[in-house]
């Protein structure tokens, strides 16, 4: 069987990588941003932020960006095109809000069937004039305002999107905006906000809420913004690594944040022989290396209160849910419905095609690992999902000729250099 040995640099983690481009849009002044992720999501971004009048120019090393300031979007000529991308959308509507201009928000097949609602109704409430496709979808037409209200928002269900969307709106707000978060999501736009020497803070309240509060109009200056390697797309690998005989991996520079590594903590519980070790701090995150090495994994149950934090992973969770020995539970996956495909179903469909014991019953996935067996072609259908097409290519590894994907251009939105990065640490059986 093939096996992963060696080491790679992991490409720049997408959801920094957004919320650089658009922080650094609305400072004042030049950031250079070093390991941009350089994928279709955030090439979204940066083409929108250009047609509402920034200039982006890329370098050899870093990209350049020229801040206009928190108000300072223009009115854009063409629809604003977010491609497959559910954070391009949802930051970047949060981020011309409360701006006075008008705009259309287009998106691909699959992100025109995800909700919008979530973040467009929080705008309405401030002020801004929105009229959504069916009351839900792209393509969205926004006609922001510099005089957005002040106002407190309760987050229903957790969202970074959501979150993210309403502090960069408030950037450009006049008063106190609060955000109540009661389950913790990714925090990657405080962490940036805070470097950039944004005012405003975080209170922890009791049972465990946060209270976020900003004082626009903001007025912060540009700096440089080092991004850090995506754990998200190293964990394709990671578990490639645990489920292959032989295999040896380190990822060295990878994003430590704590909203972002349950999904190890899960693997490790699994028995997976993993060692992380935080080597510095950069732009307010931690950033270490992780060795990983082939393991006998067990199943195990993952709490409800989980799926914020390992909202990502579930699909690669699977795979590595399908090798263990034993009964795995994951539980509370809702939110899996509204990703690039219905993720439940996604799984379901395909582990079910290479003979796995899988089910699903009230949001949860019930997988009984066990040892793989193929002795058929089959084609794994992607349902045009990035994560899911890594994921079962991964799984691809343990059945070679047997095994085809329908598609993997699907992968370019977060992780062009996927296969390039996995042919580098593939060591192909005699
Ligand atoms: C993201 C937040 C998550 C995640 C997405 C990226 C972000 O979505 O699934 O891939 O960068 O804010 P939620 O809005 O569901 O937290």
């Amino acid at each position: 069987m093939a096996k992963l040995r060696g080491s790679i640099k992991i490409s720049g983690d997408k959801s920094i990588s957004h919320r650089a481009l658009i922080l650094s849009a609305m400072a004042v002044g030049k950031s250079k941003i070093y390991n941009l992720l350089e994928s279709e999501d955030i090439l979204c971004t940066a083409n929108i932020l250009k047609n509402l009048g920034i200039k982006i120019l890329k370098k050899d090393k870093y990209w350049v960006v020229l801040g206009n300031g928190t108000g300072g979007f223009i009115d854009p000529i063409e629809a604003l095109y977010c491609g497959n991308s559910g954070t391009t959308a949802r930051l970047m509507i949060g981020a011309v809000s409360s701006n006075s201009i008008n705009c259309t928000f287009t998106g691909d097949k699959s992100l025109s069937k995800r909700t919008m609602s979530r973040v467009t109704h929080l705008i309405e409430k401030m002020g801004a004039t929105v009229r959504l496709t069916k009351n839900d979808y792209l393509p969205a037409f926004i006609s922001g305002s510099d005089s957005l209200l002040p106002l407190e928002h309760l987050m229903k269900k957790p969202s970074a999107q959501v979150k993210s969307a309403l502090m960069l709106a408030s950037l450009n707000i006049h008063g106190k905006t609060t955000i109540l978060e009661k389950i913790n999501t990714r925090d990657h736009t405080e962490r940036l906000m805070k470097y950039l020497k944004i005012n405003f803070s975080i209170k922890k309240q009791p049972r465990g809420i946060s209270r976020i509060e900003l004082f626009g109009p903001y007025e912060f200056h540009a700096k440089n913004i080092f991004v850090a390697s995506d754990p998200s797309s190293a964990a394709f690998f990671i578990v490639g690594a645990l489920i292959l005989p032989g295999s040896k991996i380190t990822l060295r520079n990878i994003l430590l944040n704590k909203t972002r590594t349950a999904y190890l903590d899960i693997l490790k519980k699994m028995g997976g022989k993993i060692k992380i070790k935080k080597t510095k701090t950069k732009c307010g995150e931690d950033i270490g290396d992780i060795n990983v090495q082939y393991s006998n994994l067990k199943g195990i149950e993952i709490k409800s209160s989980l799926a914020p934090q390992l909202i990502d992973e579930y699909p690669i969770l699977s795979i590595a849910a399908a090798c263990a020995k034993g009964k795995t539970t994951m539980l509370g996956l809702e939110e899996l419905r509204h990703k690039e495909s219905d993720r439940i179903e996604s799984i379901i469909y395909n582990l079910k095609k290479i003979g796995c014991n899988i089910f699903s019953k009230n949001n949860s996935i019930i997988i009984f690992g066990s040892k793989l067996k193929l002795n058929k072609k089959i084609r794994i259908k992607t349902f045009n999902d990035h994560r899911i097409a890594m994921s079962f290519l991964i799984l691809g590894l343990i059945f070679k000729d047997n095994f085809k994907l329908d598609n993997e251009d699907c992968i370019s939105t977060s992780y062009p250099d996927f296969k390039l990065h996995l042919n580098k640490m593939l060591v192909k059986d005699a």
